[in-house]
């Protein structure tokens, strides 16, 4: 009988107030099956004991890299990681590790990897403001270093802003699936094989030949959706009611059917259903249409026309009737309050597997900006939310988590 066999994680803490945290993140890890070996900087050591780590994780912490008993630690923890994550990522150890120095166990680890390596900082938001922060990050990412951008929130002494850790909950489930797919967390093609349909952009709905009722969404979110999947293998059709292009590298990989009305939008959907396993309903359907859209121009001679307005369909309600076995169904929903108490009705309104909710109200997020702030419910009760950040790390971690809705349903048969 060969043993089933969880992700082997070297958990780094650094020395912040965030490092109680971390001891959250290990409890969560070993609980979904990962094999934890925490390694403390000495500064993390300040804030948490080790024997707090070593009673919760699969091996005894690990401080030194002059262990008498284990010569060489670090390249032992190194080459036989499927990942390494930090929680939290201090600006000094963002700076040691972009400059390349081994000056304590976690920094030579983190050097003698091939493994994937996810960082989570945490720091008051003029240390993750400051240049040298904002570089060594680029410098880090551009390596193929993964990033779980801090929340907004309450900080150490009172303060708030950003450089609050993400929740550990959305850290451990972005660990965990960026270990199964093992790689660079960036570059990934753990999609491959995989059809997937991704609907983006502001329906248009016609009033007349040259005029017509629309909404704020650029499209932005759908097509960086579409980009992400391509990138990591996926077959995509894309539907979108948006102009915007897709960058020339990712075009064999996608194809495009460029829509206007939530009608047009319903009959390509429909007909992409029985071959797609995962749909991605990020596109702002309008929800009413004017009921007669004019054959010619409407001109001020005639008067004011009168605007009667009928509903359009609901493509994802007929999306989830139609559903085949094993098919995943996203949906998203901008909401400007209670986000989780509505999140969560309309996940099991819409019968979706995730439901993916947008705080329009919050600054830089939602319509047309290039980054966003989400929340995604699932259907199994987990809640995980994603920090301002790119729309483009929106993507992955929605795709994410769809990879692990997916490793959960085929664990459960
Ligand atoms: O109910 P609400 O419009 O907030 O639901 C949003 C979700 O439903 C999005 O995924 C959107 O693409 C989808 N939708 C749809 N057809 C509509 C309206 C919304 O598929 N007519």
């Amino acid at each position: 009988m060969t043993e089933e066999r969880g992700p082997r994680i070297v958990l780094g803490v650094c020395g912040g107030i965030a490092a109680y945290k971390a001891v959250e993140v290990c409890r969560l890890l070993v609980d979904a099956g990962a094999h934890v070996v925490p390694v403390l900087t000495k500064e993390a050591t300040r804030f948490v004991g080790a024997l707090t780590f070593s009673a919760l994780a699969s091996e005894p912490a690990q401080a030194s890299l002059w262990d008498e008993d284990t010569p060489i630690p670090h390249t032992r923890l190194g080459q036989s990681a499927d990942l390494i994550l930090v929680v939290p990522a201090t600006a000094h150890l963002m700076a040691r590790y972009a400059a390349g120095l081994a000056d304590d166990l976690l920094t030579a680890t983190l050097l003698a990897t091939r493994a994937p390596v996810l960082l989570c900082p945490a720091m008051h938001t003029e240390m993750w403001e400051h240049a040298s922060v904002r570089e060594n990050q680029a410098t880090l990412e551009r390596r193929g270093v993964g990033i779980v951008p801090p929340a907004v929130g309450h900080l150490a002494g009172g303060d708030t802003g950003a450089g609050r850790l993400a929740d550990p909950q959305e850290i451990a489930s972005r660990a965990l699936a960026v270990a199964a797919r093992g790689g660079s967390p960036a570059a990934a093609r753990d999609l491959a094989g995989q059809h997937v349909v991704v609907s983006a952009g502001g329906t248009r709905e016609a009033l007349d030949p040259v005029r017509y009722l629309t909404n704020r969404s650029s499209g932005k979110q759908g097509h960086a959706l579409a980009e992400a999947a391509a990138r990591r293998g996926a077959e995509v059709k894309l539907v979108t009611a948006s102009g915007l292009a897709l960058p020339a590298d990712v075009q064999p990989a996608v194809t495009r059917i460029d829509v206007e009305s939530a009608a047009d939008m319903e009959t390509a959907l429909h007909a992409l259903s029985e071959w797609a396993d995962i749909v991605i309903m990020a596109a702002a359907v309008a929800d009413f249409r004017p009921k007669v859209a004019a054959t010619r121009k409407l001109s001020k001679e005639d008067g004011l026309p009168e605007l009667v307005l009928e509903p359009t369909p609901d493509i994802l309600q007929g999306l989830v009737a139609g559903r085949h076995p094993g098919q995943v169904l996203v949906g998203f929903a901008a909401e400007t309050n209670d986000v989780a108490e509505r999140g969560r009705a309309k996940l099991r309104r819409k019968g979706v597997d995730l439901l993916v909710v947008n705080d329009v109200s919050a600054p830089g997020a939602g319509f047309d900006h290039d980054t966003n702030a989400v929340t995604i419910f699932g259907a199994d009760g987990s809640t995980g939310e994603i920090a301002l950040t790119s729309k483009d790390a929106v993507a992955h971690a929605v795709l994410d988590r769809v990879i692990a809705h997916q490793r959960q349903n085929r664990s459960s048969k």
